[in-house]
C-alpha cells in the first residue's frame, strides 16, 4: 500500500479496491488473522491495540475473544478504513467492543503499560523508516509480561525469487506505487527490531512463503 507520506483521501471506486484487497477470500481462507490473535493469548476482559486495523481484519477476531467486558482499539491513520472498520463491527453488533481510534501509531496517544495485547498486520513494512519508534511506542503501551504479536510481508533468501514475489505484489495491491518494496525485511530482521526494542521471548514463524508472525513479550 501507498506510503503513509504520499497518503491521499481515496475515491470511492479506489475504496472499493482497497477493501476488496484487504478482505479478499484468498486471505480469510488462510487463517492467519486468527492465527496472529491466537497467538496474542487474549482473555475475556482483555483491552486490544490493533494498530493500522485497516478494514478490522484483526480487530473483528479480536472482539469475539476479549468479548463485551473487554475492548478493543482499532487504530488508523485513514479515516476511510476506519469507517469500514465500523460498518462491519456494527453488522455483526461487535461496535460496543471496538472502538475506531484514527492517528499515527509513531505517536501513540494512550498512556504507558494500558493494553493487555498490540496486534499489528501488514504495517511494519509500510514504516520502514520508523521501526524504531514505532516499535517503542508499543512497548510503552503495553502492560508488562503482555505481547505484542505482528504479521507482515517476509523478505526470502533468494533474490531472483523477491523479484517474482515483488512484480505479483504489484498486480494485486491496488495501492503498489512502481517503487514500492513489501519484502522490506527477513524473518531475522524482524526479531533483531523486535529484540532491539527491549521485546523478550522473540520468535518468528513463516506462515506461508513470504508472509510471517512475529510475537515478543514486554
Ligand atoms: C496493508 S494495510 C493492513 C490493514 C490491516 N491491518 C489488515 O491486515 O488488513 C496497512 C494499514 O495500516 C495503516 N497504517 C500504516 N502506517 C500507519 C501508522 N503509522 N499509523 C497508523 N496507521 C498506519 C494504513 O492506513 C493501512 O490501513
Amino acid at each position: 500500500m501507498k506510503k503513509e507520506s504520499a497518503m491521499k483521501s481515496y475515491s470511492s471506486q479506489e475504496l472499493e479496491k482497497v477493501v476488496h484487497y484487504l478482505d479478499g477470500p484468498l486471505r480469510i481462507a488462510l487463517k492467519e488473522n486468527e492465527a496472529v490473535i491466537l497467538h496474542a493469548d487474549l482473555k475475556e476482559g482483555d483491552c486490544v491495540l490493533d494498530i493500522g486495523c485497516g478494514t478490522g481484519f484483526l480487530s473483528l477476531i479480536a472482539a469475539q475473544k476479549v468479548n463485551a467486558s473487554g475492548k478493543v482499539i482499532g487504530m488508523d491513520s485513514r479515516q476511510e478504513m476506519l469507517d469500514v472498520m465500523q460498518k462491519k463491527a456494527e453488522k455483526r453488533g461487535l461496535d460496543h467492543i471496538i472502538k475506531p481510534c484514527l492517528g499515527d501509531a509513531c505517536s501513540l496517544e494512550f498512556s504507558d503499560n494500558c493494553f493487555d495485547a498490540v496486534v499489528m498486520s501488514y504495517v511494519l513494512h509500510e514504516n520502514s523508516e520508523r521501526t524504531e519508534i514505532l516499535l517503542s511506542e508499543i512497548y510503552r503501551v503495553l502492560k508488562p509480561g503482555k505481547k505484542l504479536v505482528i504479521s507482515d510481508f517476509i523478505k526470502v533468501a533468494d533474490p531472483e525469487r523477491n523479484k517474482e514475489i515483488e512484480a505479483w505484489h504489484k498486480g494485486t495491491d491496488p495501492e503498489s506505487d512502481a517503487d514500492e518494496v513489501h519484502l522490506k525485511f527477513s524473518l531475522s530482521d524482524y526479531i533483531s527490531l523486535f529484540e532491539k526494542s527491549n521485546f523478550k521471548d522473540v520468535k518468528g514463524e513463516i506462515w506461508i512463503e513470504f508472509q510471517g508472525i512475529v510475537e515478543g513479550r514486554k
